[in-house]
């Protein structure tokens, strides 16, 4: 029985399931004859595609070995840029995606409240209990002596 041949650059390994690459596998990829880069959790081989980058083949040699998903999306690749990278998908990352962009600071410093902006109101609120208790008193005993 002889074999069937799967379409042009799909592995057996491809057609069993994703193919897993680490991080040291793709390290052995990283020249303009073998260039593999790791973007969104997933892994690329980019050989063909160097010499038609828009941005030139070194700005990809200079981002392959190690996770370029920060590099690819700090250029602001279009839609056009991620959907073409389909064309050049081998597998997935073992290290999974990583976070496009660094989350930012989230500020733990809250607004100081109106109590906290305008000192009169400040002052108002450490008086207003003793003037309510000073006008408690002099009612309470004013009205019993008085009588
Ligand atoms: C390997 C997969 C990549 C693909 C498929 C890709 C695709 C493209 C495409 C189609 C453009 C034209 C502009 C656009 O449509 O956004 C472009 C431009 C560019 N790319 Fe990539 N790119 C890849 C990786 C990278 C990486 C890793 C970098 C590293 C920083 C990079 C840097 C650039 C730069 C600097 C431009 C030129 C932007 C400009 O002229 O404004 N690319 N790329």
């Amino acid at each position: 029985m002889s074999e069937v041949a799967g379409p042009p650059g799909t592995s057996k390994e491809a057609l069993a399931g994703k193919k897993v690459y680490s991080l040291s596998e793709a390290k052995d990829h990283t020249t303009e004859e073998d260039c593999w880069v790791v973007i969104f959790g997933k892994v690329y081989d980019v050989t063909k595609f160097l010499d038609e980058h828009p941005g030139g083949y070194d700005i990809i040699l200079t981002n392959t070995g190690q996770d370029a998903t920060e590099s690819f999306e700090e250029i602001g690749h279009s839609n056009a840029a991620r959907e073409l990278l389909d064309k050049y998908y081998i597998g997935e990352y073992e290290g999974g995606p990583a976070p496009a962009e660094k989350p930012k600071k989230k500020q733990t410093v809250s607004a100081p409240s109106a109590v906290d902006r305008i000192p009169v109101l400040k002052l108002l609120q450490v008086l207003l209990p003793i003037i309510v208790a000073g006008l408690a008193y002099m009612i309470f005993f004013g009205g019993a002596t008085g009588k």
